[in-house]
């Protein structure tokens, strides 16, 4: 197992929990309730689970594929930290991980 974080938008709220190694960071992120649609499911059709990953944690990370890339430019608020969580699979390098959730991940309107 290891910790991860997800981090509120507005950076109030963190929350953190415990998931097996080799689980993907989108599904975890799922089952704690975080608010990533990840309609696609990983197929990288979408970009509505775009996390923004800690700038400790961002190099810890295999690069971006060339497709995930693509999707990345989709993404609402994206920054150089973003990655997709359906690409991101937990192993013990990254204990501790920690990821904010946009805040438009929702509702690109904002409503
Ligand atoms: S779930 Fe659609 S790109 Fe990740």
């Amino acid at each position: 197992m290891i910790r991860v974080r997800f981090v509120s938008a507005d950076g109030e709220r963190v929350t953190e929990v415990e998931a097996p190694v080799g689980s993907r960071l989108l599904d975890v992120a799922q089952a704690s309730g975080q608010p990533l649609e990840g309609t696609c499911e990983g197929a990288m059709a979408c970009s509505t689970c775009h996390v923004i990953v800690d700038a400790e944690d961002f190099g810890k990370l295999p690069r971006a594929s060339e497709p995930e890339e693509d999707m990345l430019d989709f993404a609402a608020a994206a920054t150089r930290h973003s990655r997709l969580s359906c690409q991101i699979w937990l192993d013990e390098t990254l204990e501790s991980l920690t990821v904010r959730i946009p805040g438009s991940v929702r509702n690109m309107q904002g409503r």
